[in-house]
């Protein structure tokens, strides 16, 4: 009986090493990151409670698609065939070709090799390649300005310049980040947009990653192509794209006349809420992998579906993404007595490292409330939006129509004759905090927030 006694103190060793063992890896840490991708990239049943559990209310548009669809491993969405474009960046050869009506060669590979990254790097350097080259979608109206329509026509001498103007940036290299050559579903070839024509912008020269895109105006862009190809369009579509633009998109598959501003994706980690009505609940990776798995099988029309991994792969890239460095700061004094104020007057709501925070009701926040009440992704509430590198974020609010700093802290912009609003006369509303504080405050919270 004696001799069993060293084997029990062996098993509470063992016990204590495997307890020590078992503790959960650290959020964020790359262990705690690997143990992520496998419960998304496993079962079927891990992905299904987890976009249950993000989506904030059930009953919009946005949710019932996706509850009715997403995460039934043999049917619905889940049932849709795998597509691994080929896929080529659009540079100037590409585009020098297109110009000519050549349709550029096509790399032989497909985006993806097929192999599961084993390193964080790895999924990130991988996402990195999704956000710029998977195609989303073909999309004429930008063929249109790259490609002369007709075999006879002639691209005009300053197509590119035009083309700039809507949005469709180029480096000094040539290169038109966000737009690729691909063979689409059916085997021909398209000019496509990835997410880089919206959350990339070309600054001095530089392909800034992550920041929104706001000279963009797809709802132009369209209009010149159906005005140049003679295509009739309902009018009320005619009119809703004309109001679109720029920095603004209608993400959604709906009626809903509701464009809002494109964000930057500063900060995402630490962000409770995704996309400006917080539609989805930030509960983890899972989380933004569905959000951009279910966004890229929609874009295709329903026609495919993305391989799962290059889903968690964008996501993993989203979050190394890093904001350009903050202005310098200039007069130190100023700068910390705005730090004071906003302690006082806005971190109750912008009290998260990036300046977020969860989402408020719209009757609170008081801004125009259609797209927080809209059926496509209403909640009834707008996140507090993140304040990193605020001060280049103009125009603010979801809606972008506030055109700077000073005027949202004016309360000039609530007057009925106000002129001063990026999407036409008229007052805007809400957001009134700060409004009130003398004008010496006022100009020390916008110096603060222009060092953040
Ligand atoms: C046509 C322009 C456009 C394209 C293309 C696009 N997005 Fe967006 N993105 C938007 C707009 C507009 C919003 C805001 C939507 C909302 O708030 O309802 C948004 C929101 C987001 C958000 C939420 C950010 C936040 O602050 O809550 C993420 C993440 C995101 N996009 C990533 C992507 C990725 C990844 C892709 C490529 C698969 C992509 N987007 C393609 C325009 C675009
Ligand atoms: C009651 C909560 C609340 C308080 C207090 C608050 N905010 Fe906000 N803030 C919000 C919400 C919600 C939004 C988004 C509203 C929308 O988009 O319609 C927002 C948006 C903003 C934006 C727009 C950012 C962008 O990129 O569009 C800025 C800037 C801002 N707040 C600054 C401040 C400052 C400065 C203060 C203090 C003087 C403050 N806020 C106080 C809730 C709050």
């Amino acid at each position: 009986m004696s001799g069993a006694r060293p084997g029990v103190v062996v098993i509470a060793l063992l016990a204590t090493v495997a307890c020590r063992r078992a503790e959960p890896p650290r959020p964020w840490s790359e262990a705690w990151l690997a143990g992520e991708a496998d419960r998304y990239l496993g079962a079927v049943a891990d992905r299904r409670a987890a976009l249950e559990a993000s989506l904030v209310n059930p009953d919009n548009v946005y949710s019932r698609q996706r509850l009715k669809a997403y995460g039934y491993e043999t049917s619905g969405w889940d049932a849709l065939p795998v597509w691994n474009p080929r896929s080529r960046p659009i540079d100037r050869a590409a585009a020098d070709e297109l110009a000519r009506r050549v349709w550029p060669t096509l790399p032989a590979e497909r985006l993806w090799d097929g192999t599961r990254p084993t390193t964080q790097a790895a999924w990130v350097a991988l996402g990195r390649r999704v956000f710029f080259e998977f195609p989303l979608r073909p999309e004429f109206a930008v063929e249109h300005v790259l490609t002369p329509w007709s075999p006879t026509a002639e691209l005009p001498a300053d197509a590119a310049v035009q083309a700039a103007a809507l949005g469709l940036e180029r480096t000094p290299a040539g290169d038109v980040p966000g737009l690729v050559v691909f063979d689409d579903v059916d085997g021909k070839p398209r000019v496509g947009i990835t997410c880089a024509i919206c959350h990339t912008a070309v600054r001095d020269g530089v392909v800034v990653a992550g920041a929104a895109r706001r000279g963009l105006d797809l709802g132009k862009l369209r209009l010149a192509y159906y005005r140049d190809t003679g295509t009739t369009v309902d009018p009320d579509l005619t009119r809703r794209m004309a109001t679109w633009g720029p920095g603004r998109a209608d993400v959604t598959e709906d009626d809903d006349e509701d464009p809002v501003a494109i964000p930057d994706l500063w900060g995402l980690r630490d962000q409770s809420f995704l996309t400006h009505a917080g539609t989805i609940r930030h509960i983890g990776p899972a989380a933004l992998a569905i959000r951009q798995e279910t966004q890229l099988l929609h874009a295709s029309g329903l026609r495919v579906r993305p391989p799962r991994e290059l889903a968690w792969a964008l996501a993993m890239y989203l979050y190394s993404i890093e904001p350009p460095p903050a202005r310098p700061v200039t007069n130190a004094a100023v700068v910390a007595r705005g730090a004071e104020l906003f302690e006082v007057h806005c971190r109750l709501c912008h009290g998260s490292a990036s300046g977020g925070g969860d989402p408020v009701a719209a009757e609170l926040v008081g801004t125009d409330p259609s797209l927080a009440h809209g059926k496509a992704r209403g909640t009834g509430r707008y996140r507090v939006t993140s304040l990193v590198r605020v001060a280049d974020a103009a125009p603010y609010l979801h809606d972008g129509s506030v055109p700077t700093l000073a005027l949202l802290l004016s309360s000039d912009r609530l007057e009925p004759g106000f002129t001063g609003g990026v999407r036409g006369p008229g007052p805007i509303r809400g957001h009134l905090y700060g409004i009130d504080l003398r004008v010496p405050d006022r100009d020390a919270l916008i110096r603060y927030l222009e060092s953040r």
